[in-house]
Order: structure tokens, then sequence, then C-alpha cells
């Protein structure tokens, strides 16, 4: 695979960074992923807006343009001749050669990797047609998860938690209400309607989120944002996750209860299809 690190284009064992970077030290960067189907790339603005904006609410330097960065996800997919998958994108504060709490010097350079993942079945996935069973856990990340940080240990433990379980991911839940899954926001369906919760720092601004809610508009169905719990979920018709490496995810099962008759229902494919037929 070919990689990229901080403006140049290396095979991935020749890529390297520092070991006093923040990234690696304090996980103080962040990160995107945008899908990748016959080759193009799904809803590049978006991530590049949300890459952005996380960016300013940390208070780190942007080290690329938008041209720039288009360039180069254009540029690895090219060369490493994704069809379908993922380019990944991580930008840290960087490092000034030693350990610190306070943040190094302005003028430090931001750390920008960039790789691709190759992903074939992507869209047409055997897991999406078999829906997924969730586990409910209790939220305990920070404050801020509207950031798309790379601190990821609680989403990774959650998502181990679910393995264990015989499952497939975990919602998490704080206060008594779902906040989102542990890499993809989180839905109910009730007859025409389809309740998420809404947007706030609780939870990350899906970029897929806001193209499903979109596409379910203009399908004339009903769309309300608000909080939900794990047992009005398990009383729903249909549930389902959004995200941008699984686009829409049929959920088929929670904490060991079916949904309808424990297959994914008629929504939830039917907006994966609406999402994949208008992206593409
Ligand atoms: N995760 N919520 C969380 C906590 C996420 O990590 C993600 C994405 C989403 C969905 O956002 P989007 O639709 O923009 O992908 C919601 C990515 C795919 C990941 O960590 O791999």
């Amino acid at each position: 695979r070919t990689v990229y690190v901080n403006g140049a284009y290396l095979p991935e064992n020749e890529a390297t960074i520092s070991i006093f970077d923040r990234g690696f030290l304090m996980a103080d960067g962040v990160y995107e992923v945008t899908s990748v189907l016959d080759g193009k790339l799904i809803d590049f603005e978006g991530h590049a807006r949300r890459l952005s904006r996380s960016l300013n609410e940390l208070d780190m330097a942007n080290p690329i343009s938008k041209d720039d960065l288009l360039e180069v996800h254009r540029e690895l997919v090219r060369i490493n001749e994704i069809e379908e998958g993922l380019v990944y994108l991580q930008v840290t504060r960087g490092s000034d050669g030693d350990r610190d709490f306070a943040f190094p010097a302005e003028d430090t350079p931001p750390t920008i990797v960039l790789f691709t993942q190759n992903k074939p079945g992507l869209a047409d996935s055997p897991a999406a047609r078999k829906g997924a069973k969730i586990i409910s856990i209790e939220d305990i990340r920070w404050g801020r998860r509207d950031i798309k940080t790379v601190q990821l240990l609680y989403p990774s433990m959650g998502k181990m938690m679910a393995k264990k379980a015989g499952c497939d991911d975990a919602w998490m839940v704080e206060d008594g209400f779902v906040t989102e899954g542990t890499s993809n926001n989180a839905y109910i369906v009730k007859g025409n309607k389809i309740i998420t919760r809404a947007l706030s720092n609780d939870i990350l601004h899906g970029i897929t989120r806001a193209a499903v809610l979109r596409f379910a508009k203009e399908a004339q169905m009903e769309v309300e944002e608000r909080n939900f719990t794990i047992d009005e979920a398990k009383e729903a018709d249909e549930a389902f996750t959004t995200s941008a490496s699984a686009f829409v995810m049929p959920v088929v099962e929670i904490d060991g209860t079916a949904l309808g008759d424990g297959t994914p229902g008629r929504v939830a494919p039917r907006l994966r299809e609406i999402y994949l037929d208008e992206m593409r």
C-alpha cells in the first residue's frame, strides 16, 4: 500500500512519525473516514467540512487546503486501485520533540497521515442483509463527542464487549437515553417515523446521518430528532445505524430482544438502497 504522510507518498513500511507525536502520546488528534464506491469518494465535502470544524474546536492548525486534501484522497485511491473501500485521514498536533501536557508552540507543524483500506463488498454487504445484533453499554466517553478525536479506546472496548456477547456492536446509553453506536449514529423506526437523537456535543454529527435524514424526508418519511431509551428501541418496528464505513445498517436485535421478526425491516434496507443510489 502507498500511504501519505506530511506531504510525501510512501510505501506503508517506509512512512514514519515521531514517537513524541501528540497523537500517539495524548490522543491529541482528529480523523475522518471517507468511503469509496466505484473508485469515487462518497461525500468528501461533508468530511472535509467536519475536519475543519474538529480542528477549529481544538485550536489545531489545518495543515492542508480542501483542494489539496481532495487531491491526496484521489491520488491514494488511484495509486492503490481502490474500487470499494475507505480513505482514513488523521491530523494530530504533532510534537516539538518532548512530552508535555501543554500544547507545543503554535508554529509546530501538525502531522497529517492518510491511508486507504480496500473493502470489496462494502456496498453489497452480507452483514447488511443479515442485520446487526446490538448490546447496550453505559456511555462513559468525554463530553465533546461532536469532535471526531482519535480517543477510541472506550468505543473499541464496547465493540469487544459486543463480540464477547456474540453480538456485532454496542449502543451507548447516558442518563437512560441512547447516545450513539461505537462508530455510528443510532435510529429507531416506528411506522413511517424515524427517530434519532438530536445533534449536540453528546454525539458525533454524522455525515451519513445528514444525508440519510435528507433522503428520508424526500421520501415522505417523518423524522423526529429526540432522545429514546433502550426499552423504546426494543419495542420499535425497526432500528438501524449509519456511518461512512457501513452506510445504513439494519439492527435486528437489542440486548437479546429481537426487533419485529428478527430480520431487517422495510425502512432500513430501503434507506440503504436510496443512500447508495443517490451517493454513488
Ligand atoms: N465512525 N458516531 C461515532 C461515534 C462515529 O465514530 C461515527 C463514524 C459516526 C458516523 O459518522 P459518519 O456518518 O460521518 O461516518 C457516528 C467512523 C466511520 C469510524 O470511526 O471508522
